[in-house]
């Protein structure tokens, strides 16, 4: 009986009520809203923990990655979900409301939509460009140059040209007005690593802890309520399924803003189940769970700074800065490996199948550190040294528009000279070809064997 009151009792929530319910587990499928509820009110608000701009400093240049928008489900997660829904419609009995519901639920995802940007997706881009512009004026006034570049999937191209929307006719993007480079190179460096392709991308065995957890006491009894709302046997559901009813709720909510009969199969606990089989997943494919997860990103990562010692330069030398602007839309697995590179959001143990409760604080939690629309900004400022007595060159970072704590000081600001020594490591011994090249088998490997 228990099971069966508690999917009532859920279905009375105020889900629709922002950040309330379940959106708050949604992981890398959430809004952009859950990391700043302020948005859900006005879009285009800077919020109450607005970044005031170092005093006596002038920004030079800024860097921001940032992740698409909000987007349509992928066309397997589409053929998923129609053959739960057409399963649910061929049994669906009357005296099974939940059951009767989900058979009832129009089903209008088609596979064509394969991960496109929703039109949600586009305003998340417009009114992030916005709010930037809004922060930053001095570095996006008329006429500045905009490099724009992005992954080559659909998704960010158009989330790219959103947010050039977003801005308006004034910025210049340089020769060819419409122009976003394409750039897989930096943007889907996991794609070109082959190491991690091999490794971890196409290993069966490397999701281990993921595939355990599916298995495990915390997502049977998951799986259990939710075969007792649906009337159906526990052995006929899966945790893909499961996963696949739960990415609907997620969807439905972010796409259409509704709340579909969907979410009612799921309490709030069962939701945090299944954040952590997300977080799993991520934390073992793109975060710290292997070392080539992050490394594979240093290409990006040397990139940023690059542009950041020409600015310098330039800035040393008096001349104009050259790329003042550098916006590049890539997705989660751009920004994930990226900010474990650096170190950020690390817990002192690594996310298992067995310690879930035990990371019930975790850091790693990938809702709040990925969402849609997800941004990291890099912004170097000038400043001026009688005024600040430090050093003339000094960087912020802001991930989804809040200020970031720097690891070496726990300060929202640091000198350039100390960002650089402390990731010297990375900076120096990093290469990309090295880190991503598979490991050479000589003959007498396969002779052993
Ligand atoms: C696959 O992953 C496992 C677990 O990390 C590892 O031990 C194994 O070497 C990997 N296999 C390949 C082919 O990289
Ligand atoms: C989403 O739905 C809620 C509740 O129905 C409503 O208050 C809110 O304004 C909607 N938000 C958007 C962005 O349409
Ligand atoms: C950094 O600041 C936070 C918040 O004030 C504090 O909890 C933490 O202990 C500090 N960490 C270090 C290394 O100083
Ligand atoms: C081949 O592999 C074996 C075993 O790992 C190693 O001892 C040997 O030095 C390797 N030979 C060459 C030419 O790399």
């Amino acid at each position: 009986m228990a099971p069966r009151r508690a999917a009532c009792v859920v279905l009375l929530l105020p889900l629709a009520v922002w950040g309330a319910g379940l959106s708050g587990y949604f992981g890398t499928k959430s809004r952009y809203e859950e990391v700043n509820p302020h948005l859900a009110e006005d879009p285009l608000s800077l919020g109450p923990h607005a970044a005031r701009l170092p005093a006596a400093c002038a920004p030079l240049q800024l860097r921001a990655v940032l992740r698409h928008g909000t987007r349509y489900p992928t066309a397997g997660q589409i053929r998923r979900l129609a053959e739960l829904h057409g399963r649910l419609r061929r049994a669906a009995e009357p005296s099974c409301p939940a059951a009767a519901a989900l058979a009832a639920w129009p089903m209008w995802y088609e596979e064509s939509l394969d991960g496109r940007l929703a039109p949600r997706g586009r305003r998340d881009m417009e009114h992030l460009a916005r709010r930037l512009a809004a922060r930053f004026p001095a570095l996006f006034a008329a006429r500045r140059r905009l490099a724009l570049a992005s992954s080559s999937k659909h998704r960010c191209l158009q989330s790219g040209a959103a947010f050039r929307r977003g801005l308006g006719p004034s910025l210049s993007l340089g020769a060819d007005e419409t122009e976003i480079e394409v750039n897989d190179a930096l943007m889907r460096f996991f794609d070109h690593c082959d190491r991690f392709v091999a490794f971890v991308e196409e290993n069966d065995t490397a999701m281990y802890q993921v595939n355990a957890f599916k298995e495990g006491p915390e997502m049977r009894k998951v799986m259990e309520k939710v075969a007792s709302a649906l009337c159906m046997p526990a052995s006929e559901l899966s945790a893909d399924l499961v996963q696949v009813a739960f990415l609907t709720c997620s969807y439905e909510l972010t796409i259409k803003n509704v709340t579909s009969p969907w979410c009612s199969l799921f309490s709030e606990e069962d939701a945090k189940v299944l954040e952590y089989l997300n977080d799993l997943k991520q934390y073992w494919k793109r975060g710290y769970g292997y070392d080539i997860n992050s490394r594979s990103s240093c290409i990006l990562f040397q990139d940023i700074f690059q542009q950041l010692d020409k600015a310098v330069d330039e800035s040393r030398s008096s001349k104009p800065i050259s790329s003042p602007l550098i916006v590049q839309v890539g997705h989660a697995e751009t920004l994930q490996p990226l900010l474990a590179l650096m170190g950020f959001f690390k817990d002192a143990e690594p996310l298992r199948a067995n310690n879930y409760f035990r990371q019930a604080h975790r850091k790693f939690r990938s809702g709040r550190i990925v969402p849609y629309a997800a941004n990291l900004v890099f912004v170097l400022y000038h400043c001026d040294q009688a005024k600040t007595s430090k050093e003339e060159y000094q960087v912020q970072m802001l991930l989804n528009e809040k200020l970031m704590p720097f690891l070496h000081s726990n300060e929202t600001i640091s000198t350039y000279a100390d960002l650089k020594s402390y990731y010297k490591d990375i900076l120096q011994n990093c290469n990309f070809e090295e880190e991503c090249e598979l490991p050479k088998f000589n003959g007498t490997v396969t002779d052993e064997l």
